[in-house]
């Protein structure tokens, strides 16, 4: 097969793709064809497989057009199980593997899914980048604003696809709510609201175990300075802590604050400010559990999240969405693929809703035909060089809003913000949380 690389080296030799200039993007969809050939299949890595990324191997593999070669989970069942789900779909076994260095070293790769716990999600997607792959990442994009950045310099040095799973830009009902905002049904939009409720129980208090036979705790740390193995971390409890998880609002307000940005046409704020803490038992939880985050657009424009993990009331009758407020009515995106227009009498005018039926709640894959929308157009952007839905830059935007938040929830002021480029300006104490210690051999390197 030939692979991109192989294909740029091979058209770098002719004059015509030349004078076109010499990045990825300028090459036309005629040129991508010859990429991956239209009838070979994409060879997918499937990396951390416990719970999303089984979710997502199991849906790539029902679409036309890949295969997954490699299943890597340092957790050892977790690999077991994927592999043989995956194995039920496409009728041949893929190779399961603890280290996905492995993985990565092989021509039967093109592509990853990176699906581990946040703190890896960056360090992960550069590695594969490096090795010449491919990457749909979950998101967050990051685990702090500097991988971030590093990640949006590797796509161009690299010359990669990367589409961040940030799945809900690529549902219909959703892009035509958007169009709708955009091509002003409600005005001018002048304050957006995002929200996301649970009824999350408590993770308890963890007791320092022996780690399990089929776990390398090593690798699961990754990126992350080593700490003794704790019974409540692994899995999922992760997201919790910071010294691996981010929150809430990167777990879920992330896929909002895109929704309010993507329609408001907002990136970088002037000013962040919030509030918010483990309110709800008394157990290891670090992030807050309740958490208000105000984004200030120069005085002109605001966004605000509310999160709640552990009180499920719903927000104007949905437990997950966002609000457009204009001057000429609002706009509700809810948590399934569709959205309601308010004129503003608060009378609905307009209501678009799709059949297929969406769990918001459900923690694994909570709309799995909608999904394969997004994953498609990973495909296409490898295959002809179709635009992706999420790249890059809309991942780093929306892990960066949140990010952003839980700073100045955790030093507890208001943080002054570059519109330019989202930095923290003048400030010292949240600086410090633009990056992390890294685990030596872990770094971020370019
Ligand atoms: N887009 C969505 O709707 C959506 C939904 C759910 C989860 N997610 C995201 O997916 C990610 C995974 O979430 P989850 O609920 O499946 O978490 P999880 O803790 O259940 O699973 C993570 C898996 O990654 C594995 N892992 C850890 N380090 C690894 C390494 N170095 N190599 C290979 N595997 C490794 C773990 O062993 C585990 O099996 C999270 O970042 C989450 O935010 C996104």
């Amino acid at each position: 097969m030939t692979t991109r690389r192989d294909f740029l080296k091979k058209a770098f030799l002719g004059t015509t793709v030349l004078s076109l200039g010499n990045t990825f993007t300028n090459l036309n969809a005629k040129s991508y064809s010859h990429i991956i050939g239209s009838n070979d299949k994409i060879k997918i890595a499937a990396i951390g497989v416990h719970s999303r990324g089984a979710a997502l191997a199991t849906n790539f593999v029902k679409q036309k057009g890949c295969v997954i070669t490699y299943v890597c989970d340092v957790d050892k069942r977790a690999a077991a199980r994927c592999a043989a789900a995956v194995e039920k779909v496409q009728g041949s076994r893929p190779i399961e593997v603890t280290d996905f260095r492995k993985a990565l070293d092989s021509k039967d790769v093109d592509a990853v899914i990176v699906a581990t716990p946040d703190h890896w999600h960056a360090l992960a997607s550069l590695m594969a980048m490096q090795a010449g792959k491919e990457v749909y990442s979950e998101k967050p994009a990051s685990y702090c604003p500097s991988e971030g950045e590093i990640l949006i310099e590797a796509v161009k040095k690299y010359n990669r696809v990367y589409q961040i799973g940030t799945q809900r830009r690529s549902w219909p009902n959703v892009i035509e709510g958007i169009r709708s905002v955009q091509d002003g049904i409600i005005g001018n939009v002048y304050f957006g609201k995002a929200w996301y409720t649970n009824n999350r129980p408590s993770i308890g208090i963890g007791k320092e175990t022996k780690v399990p036979d089929w776990l390398d705790w090593d690798l699961w740390q990754g990126p992350a300075p080593r700490r003794p193995y704790k019974d409540n971390i692994v899995h999922y409890n992760w997201h919790w802590f910071w010294h691996w998880g981010t929150g809430e609002a990167l777990n879920n307000g992330t896929h909002m604050i895109d929704l309010l940005c993507w329609g408001m046409g907002l990136d970088f704020p002037t000013k962040v400010n919030a509030i918010g803490g483990r309110y709800y038992g008394n157990d290891d939880w670090e992030t807050p559990d309740t958490q208000v985050i105000n984004f200030d657009y120069n005085g002109k424009k605001s966004l605000t999240y509310e999160g709640r993990s552990c009180n499920s009331k719903t927000v104007e009758g949905n437990s997950v969405g966002v609000m457009f407020y204009g001057d000429k009515g609002s706009l509700l995106i809810t948590g399934t693929n569709g959205y309601s227009v308010f004129d503003m009498d608060n009378k609905i005018i307009k209501e678009q809703y799709s059949q297929i039926a969406i769990d918001p709640r459900n923690l694994m894959n909570p709309a799995e035909t909608l999904d394969a929308i997004h994953i498609n157009n990973f495909f296409d952007a490898i295959r002809k060089g179709t635009k992706l839905h999420a790249d890059v830059n809309i991942g780093h935007l929306s892990s960066l809003l949140m990010q952003l938040g839980n700073i100045s929830t955790r030093v507890g002021h208001t943080l002054d913000i570059d519109p330019l480029n989202g930095h923290i300006l003048h400030d010292e104490e949240a600086d410090k949380y633009w990056t992390r210690e890294y685990q030596p051999t872990f770094e971020m390197k370019l």
